[in-house]
């Protein structure tokens, strides 16, 4: 089952219990309520009937007696009379408020005792009136005495009885409460329980892995050179966060690392193909280009420096060498020459392939500008590659730039990478710019916008920077600022 799953369904089972254990405790609390409000309206209306049936007895008794010990007086039996109803009115409210089968046979029995012990007292009353006292005496000690003690003999049982009905009504009610407690009981533990499950679960299931995960990632951050250090190490969230940022810095840096790589192996593809047709014919043209110059060279000699074929002697010397060059250019390009290293000061490499340009830029008026840096630390190069690379980026400014523009040729120290100290050489042309769509293209070999271009000039010159371990960067291609970066790394003080 996944997380999610088992959380969600863990988490809504202890809402439910939470919510039935309220609801039970609620429901027991209201019922215990009613139950204790039951029982004392009910029992105490029974109790009292009982208690004052017994006092309604009692205060009946020794008015007859009074009667006849007072000569016949009959206000003794006038209070009587005034007492006997309260009596009935008990009894009647006791047989209401029997509850038991038992309760109901004594509440009869009594009633029939009374009855007997009334009449009785009507008899003793009527033999004293009659004259007969003796007789009338009889049957008050005798009988109506007897009669007394049964009914208060009864009374006593039924106020017993309904002690022992109350108790149990008692022993119900503690029972019911015991029920309910454990119900309520069984549900609060539930709730701890599944709430303690869900905790484990959380911390299981959540805690752990991010704990895990920002353990990982502290740890691959570790062997990083970056110092990357969260905030807050402790907060396992944070912590994870700040290493996937990390982490997704570094993916992008590959990411674009490997589309470089990706271009410049389909340049090395293209090259290896192409160039092994350029030789091939580059090797092909040389030859005969040789010895087109040297019959030009005799040619021009025969006649002698006639003023008249001056103009196309020196035409078609320019194009020789033009060819010349294009043919350098493929042959260079299909098979790099090695690499002779040594320390230069890259300020007298720019000097030097200034002399050779020079003329390039007097012919087309174009206004050449020096920015120097701080004394530059010297670099491990091949200097007539490194010039080749000049040359090339400055021909293409020169070609840029309309008559009376500008090319402007500045160097610098810079940190690369963190800490690895660049010499960096700027080459800016106030020329059109290039446009957008073809700003990927231009390194690419054989890429070309000009009708006599090769298409090789910024090619060559990147995979000598790149032979360097340098890098060339177009930095920027608007109008009026095409600027070229040829990056390479510094001698570091006391080293090489
Ligand atoms: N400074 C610049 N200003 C404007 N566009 C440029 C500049 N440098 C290069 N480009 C563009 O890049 C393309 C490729 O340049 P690259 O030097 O490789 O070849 P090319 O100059 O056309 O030919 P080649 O150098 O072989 O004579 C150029 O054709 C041009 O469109
Ligand atoms: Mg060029």
């Amino acid at each position: 089952m996944k997380l999610a799953t088992k959380v969600s369904v863990t988490l809504v089972g202890v809402l439910l219990l939470a919510v039935l254990s309220s609801a039970a405790a609620l429901l027991s609390a209201r019922h215990i309520g009613r139950l204790m409000q039951d029982m004392v309206e009910e029992n105490l209306s029974s109790v009292r009937a009982a208690e004052e049936l017994e006092i309604a007895l009692l205060e009946q008794r020794g008015f007859v007696s009074s009667y006849m010990v007072d000569g016949g007086n009959r206000a003794w039996l006038e209070e009587l009379n005034r007492r006997k109803p309260a009596f009935r009115r008990w009894l009647d409210r006791a047989r209401e408020t029997a509850h038991t089968p038992e309760e109901h046979e004594i509440v009869s029995r009594i009633a029939k005792v009374y009855q007997d012990y009334d009449a009785r007292r009507d008899e003793a009353i009527a033999l004293y009136e009659r004259g007969d006292v003796e007789k009338a005496r009889t049957v008050l000690l005798r009988d109506m005495n007897a009669l007394y003690d049964r009914a208060y003999a009864l009374c006593e049982d039924f106020i017993a009885a309904n002690e022992r009905f109350i108790e149990s009504r008692i022993a119900d009610g503690r029972r019911q409460i015991q029920r309910n407690t454990l119900t309520v009981g069984v549900c609060v533990s539930l709730t701890i329980g599944l709430s303690l499950g869900l905790l484990y679960l959380f911390f299981r299931g959540v805690l752990l892995p991010l704990r895990k995960m920002a353990e990982d990632a502290r740890a691959f951050a570790a062997n990083d050179a970056r110092p990357a250090r969260p905030e807050s190490p402790e907060d396992e969230l944070r912590a994870v966060g700040f290493y996937l940022r990390a982490l997704m810095s570094d993916v992008a840096e590959t990411r674009s690392s490997l589309k470089r790589s990706q271009d410049q192996l389909m340049n090395a593809e293209k090259l290896a193909s192409v160039g092994k047709l350029a030789a091939s014919v580059a090797h092909e043209i040389r030859n005969p280009l040789t010895s087109l110059k040297m019959r030009l060279f005799s040619i021009r000699k025969e006649i002698g420096g006639d003023p008249q074929y001056e103009d196309d002697f020196r035409v078609v010397s320019e194009e020789i060498t033009r060819l010349e060059s294009i043919i350098r250019n493929f042959l260079e390009f299909s098979r790099p020459p090695e690499l002779k290293l040594r320390a230069h000061d890259v300020s007298a490499l720019i000097d030097k392939t200034l002399e050779l340009v020079g003329h390039r830029l007097e012919e087309r008026d174009v206004d050449l500008v020096r920015e120097d840096g701080l004394r530059l630390p010297r670099v491990i190069a091949d200097s007539e590659q490194i010039k080749q690379v000049f040359i090339n980026l400055i021909g293409n400014a020169v070609e840029a730039v309309e008559e009376g523009g500008q090319v402007r040729v500045s160097t610098a120290l810079e940190v690369d990478g963190g800490d690895r100290w660049t010499v960096v050489v700027r080459v800016r042309d106030s020329g059109p710019g290039i446009p957008e769509a073809i700003r990927d293209r231009i390194f690419e070999p054989f890429f070309s916008t000009k009708e006599d271009g090769t298409g090789l000039g910024l090619c060559i010159a990147a995979r000598i920077v790149a032979r360097h371990n340098g890098r060339l960067e177009l930095e920027s291609a608007s109008a009026g600022e095409t600027t070229f970066a040829v990056r390479i790394p510094a001698v570091r003080e006391g080293g090489a």
